[in-house]
């Protein structure tokens, strides 16, 4: 594993203004620090604790996105109220931000992943906004994982943005949060300071007994993962080891509508002297 000392990788993004020495004898002058929002959705307050540590760390705005009508419900309402309005296609209304957009370079945007995607008020809050030719850095809360195809749904939404790399965490693992924020934005470019950069996983094999001991360990607790590892992949990491399993999902006795989704991508961390635990579920 590398550590990297940060060499202000998004140049752009990072640097307050400075004058920078002379060329040709005229001084050069850095342009202006960008400005900075993070907006985010959050219902119960997950992902606010995430837009807050960001905000905080970079001396940022920050501005929630409310829903008009707000899903103050439950888990299980939450999910039936979701459920009807998709099937609709209804795009719940957002309360206009307060904010005013066009002042930011970079939107850093939060959100709990739902149904495999965004949050219904950041789709609503996408619909009503334009981020063509902004630094878009999402980021997202989740019970299992989701990052990567909320991402995709971004793209696509918004074809004119820059999107930047994100970070995800899962609502479980709200404690290792503020570390891992510090090196997202480090990693990043957004503050300096040495960052921690994981080896590349070494080529995958069978999994042998004990490895799929650990997954189990790691998923057994958790509702939504049924499933069994086939293959695996092992690096150091700064906490111990981290395993990427590729699992195959069963079909379920207690869910028997719900045919089985096929293949996963499970990222497992063994903290020395801990019980695995999984970081994310990419399907
Ligand atoms: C309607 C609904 C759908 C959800 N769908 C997913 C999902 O597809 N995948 C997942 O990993 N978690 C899912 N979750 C869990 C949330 O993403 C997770 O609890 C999140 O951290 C909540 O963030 P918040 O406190 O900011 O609202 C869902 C939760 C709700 C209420």
């Amino acid at each position: 594993m590398k550590k990297i000392k940060t060499m202000m990788v998004v140049a752009t993004v990072a640097l307050a203004a400075v004058s920078c020495g002379t060329k040709n004898g005229t001084a050069e002058v850095e342009p202006p620090a960008p400005k900075v929002l993070v907006l985010y959705y959050s219902q119960t307050g997950v992902t606010k604790s995430v837009a807050t540590e960001i905000a905080t760390r970079l001396g940022a705005d920050i501005e929630e996105i409310v829903s008009v009508e707000p899903y103050d419900g439950d888990f299980q309402a939450t999910i039936e109220r979701c459920m009807q309005e998709r099937e609709k296609g209804v795009v719940p209304a957002v309360e206009p931000l307060k904010a005013d957009l066009a002042a930011y370079d970079v939107v850093f945007l939060g959100y709990p992943v739902w149904f495999g995607t965004y949050a219904p008020p950041v789709a609503a809050f996408l619909g009503d906004a334009d981020l063509s030719g902004k630094k878009v850095v999402p980021f997202c809360t989740f019970g299992s994982g989701g990052l990567e195809s909320s991402v995709a749904e971004l793209a696509q939404a918004e074809p004119q943005a820059e999107l930047l790399p994100g970070y995800g965490v899962r609502a479980a693992r709200m404690d290792a949060m503020p570390k891992e924020v510090d090196n997202f934005l480090k990693a990043s470019g957004f503050i300096e300071g040495e960052y921690v950069q994981p080896e590349a996983f070494a080529e995958s094999h069978p999994v042998s007994e004990a490895e799929a001991a650990i997954f189990d360990a790691a998923v057994g607790d958790y509702p939504m993962i049924n499933a069994k590892a086939k293959s695996v992949a092992t690096r150091a990491i700064p906490e111990g080891m981290e395993y990427l399993f590729t699992a195959v999902d069963l079909p379920r006795k207690d869910r028997p509508n719900m045919p089985p989704a096929g293949e996963m991508e499970v990222y497992v961390t063994v903290a020395e002297g801990q019980v695995p635990v999984f970081t994310r579920v990419v399907r």
